[in-house]
């Protein structure tokens, strides 16, 4: 099933918590929580402080929560990682060349009962999932540098998809492929075919004033997509 991962990035920082509630209520299905700390990647934003003041916000009307989706784009991984699991993170990613021991962080992950990503930036081959694909929940295929919301896509991202969509539909796991970074309602579709099941909006949802619109948008471009799926199910 393909799901939308608004980026609260470019919500308004001021009412973040209203924000939350609001893009969910426009049908978002993962909150994605982006985690700079000017070291990794010029820019700084929020932390797990700000993760575990927004959980109580992650409710959807019928009871059920949006997913807490944490990028992290930091360095060093591990230390950040338990805290951001302890405020209430689903599912944590991280990149590979922000840690020293790409497996061990997977497992400090795991460890704390999150589901774990291995995030790839543009110019990164995808050759360290090989070895550790036993122990990933989630690719995330950057389609921008890391560090701003608000760039534009870069094509090079969708033979990447490609690639990582077939080294996941041969370790026969149970993997989202996730693609962050310059989506919109134009090009969603071109990620989706590429092979991407979970995108990552920030701008395009949260610089419309009607996010359900937007999110619509996005699914009704997904549609002949999801319909194929289901078919093929
Ligand atoms: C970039 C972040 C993205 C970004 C997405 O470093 O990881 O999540 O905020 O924003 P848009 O959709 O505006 O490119
Ligand atoms: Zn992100």
């Amino acid at each position: 099933m393909n799901l939308i991962a608004p980026s609260i990035l470019s919500a308004d920082f001021a009412r973040l918590g209203d924000e939350v509630k609001a893009v969910i209520a426009a049908g978002a299905d993962w909150i994605h929580f982006d985690v700079m700390d000017n070291h990794y990647v010029p820019n700084l934003t929020i932390g797990h402080g700000v993760a575990q003041a927004l959980a109580p916000h992650l409710k959807r009307a019928d009871g059920s929560a949006a997913l807490l989706d944490v990028h992290l784009m930091v360095e060093p991984v591990d230390a950040l990682a338990e805290r951001f699991a302890e405020a209430g993170a689903d599912l944590i990613s991280f990149h590979p060349d922000a840690t020293r021991h790409v497996d061990r962080t997977l497992q400090v992950i795991r460890g704390t009962g999150c589901k774990a990503g291995l995030a790839f930036n543009p110019a990164e081959p995808l050759d360290v999932l090989e070895w550790v694909i036993d122990k990933v929940d989630l690719v995330l295929v950057m389609s921008v540098n890391p560090g701003f919301g608000g760039q534009s896509f870069i094509d090079g991202a969708l033979r990447k998809v490609e690639r990582a969509r077939a080294i996941i539909e041969r370790s026969g796991r149970d993997i989202r492929l996730e693609v962050d970074g310059g989506i919109k309602v134009d090009n969603i579709r071109r990620v989706a075919d590429a092979g991407a099941d979970t995108f990552v909006a920030g701008s395009a949802i949260f610089g419309q004033p009607d996010y359900a619109a937007v999110i619509r948008a996005m699914r009704e471009r997904l549609g002949s997509a999801q319909a194929l799926e289901a078919l093929a199910a």
